[in-house]
């Protein structure tokens, strides 16, 4: 029987659980002539998420992870070779005619789709536009497309003036809704809630939770229910991971594991011990890195913010501290501050 739990990629039918009301939420956007910005800490489920709407909806879509995006060209490039992934390139490619700086097309047999080159170039606003324009062109009232930019805060290292075009191109377009997928909570609020941004409000918010225990619970008991006292074992899972959908998943999958071996002793205690021996030499390092303030910061969020012992911390060190761990993803904030990764936790608290 194969393990019922997976983490690490997009999660999609038996492995994916609630987020009803995300759905609802997305869809009535999707119904509109409005955009959607989805933002949540790493490994939360927003990719999966959204691929999971794309697959229930009738529309096309293209979608795109701009981590992988190197520059202007790449990204122009990537856009066309979606564009010819939904419309076929022999019944369009008439429409690139009026392209003012012309692409090179091939036929990649392997893929059977077209590869798209082009050279880099001293102004690629042209590029970018005529992409769009594209893109507009084919977009109907009765064919509304659906495009995804997932990892959108890295749409500022791609180029540093790109989001201002965008935002100048997007604002006038009709007929397709713009999903903007993003981590980093900072970076994303930057771009979209920042007064100065371009693309301040230019959407429909949505942050993405942790799953509701509940939830989450009737998930792993569905599938742990042939472990002795898997009630308990599950809200053992929980307490762990409070929810994170990633590592739920994790540490369900070792406790499977260790179940179906029959190695039933302390299954959760020993599920995450067998998991912090791969994490161990990589907790020291990233351990070491920080300064004493940061370790300080995350032995008393490690402690579930108690005993308060940040005493002598002045208020600012305090808030830039969490400020740069939240944005190099070290640290999360849902109610409350707490450490982004449960295991790191347990390692902070046992050194
Ligand atoms: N609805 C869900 N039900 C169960 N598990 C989920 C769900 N959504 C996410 N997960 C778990 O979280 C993991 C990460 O999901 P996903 O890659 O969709 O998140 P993400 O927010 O896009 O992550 P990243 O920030 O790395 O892009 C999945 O592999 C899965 O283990
Ligand atoms: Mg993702």
């Amino acid at each position: 029987m194969v393990n019922p739990f997976k983490f690490g990629t997009v999660v999609e039918d038996c492995f994916f659980t609630d987020r009803r009301d995300e759905l609802q939420y997305i869809k009535s956007v999707l119904n509109s002539e409005n955009h959607l910005i989805l933002i949540s800490p790493r490994r939360f489920g927003k990719t999966s998420l959204v691929v999971k709407v794309l697959h229930e909806s009738e529309r096309k879509h293209i979608m795109l992870n701009l981590q992988s995006v190197v520059s202007v060209e790449d990204f122009a490039g990537r856009l066309l070779k979606e564009i010819f992934r939904i419309y076929k390139f022999e019944k369009i490619k008439y429409l690139i005619k009026n392209f003012r700086v012309m692409p090179t097309f091939s036929l990649n047999p392997m893929t059977d789709g077209v590869d798209v080159a082009i050279q880099p170039m001293v102004d690629n606003r042209v590029l970018i536009e005529d992409v769009f324009a594209l893109l507009q062109t084919l977009a109907t009232e009765e064919d509304r497309i659906i495009v995804v930019f997932d990892e959108f805060q890295e749409i500022t290292n791609i180029d540093k003036n790109l989001d201002r075009l965008l935002r100048a191109i997007m604002q006038l377009h009709k007929n397709i809704n713009y999903l903007f997928l993003g981590s980093q909570e900072s970076m994303m609020r930057e771009i979209f809630e920042k007064k100065k941004s371009p693309f301040f409000h230019f959407g429909q918010l949505l942050h993405l939770d942790k799953i509701p225990y509940e939830d989450f619970k009737f998930y792993l008991l569905e599938r742990l229910s042939f472990i002795d006292n898997a009630n308990e074992i599950c809200d053992e899972i929980l307490a762990f991971t409070k929810c994170h959908p990633y590592y739920t998943q994790q540490l369900a999958s070792q406790v499977w594991e260790k179940g179906k071996k029959g190695e039933m002793d302390d299954i959760v205690n020993s599920a995450i011990v067998r998991l912090l021996e791969f994490h161990d030499l990589n907790f020291e390092r990233i351990w070491l890195n920080f300064n004493n303030t940061d370790k300080r910061i995350l032995v008393w969020l490690a402690n579930n913010n108690k005993p308060y012992t940040l005493l002598g911390i002045a208020q600012s060190t305090i808030s830039s501290s969490l400020k740069r761990m939240l944005k190099d993803g070290y640290v999360i904030k849902t109610v409350e501050y707490e450490v982004e990764d449960p295991f790191f936790r347990n390692w902070i608290l046992s050194h």
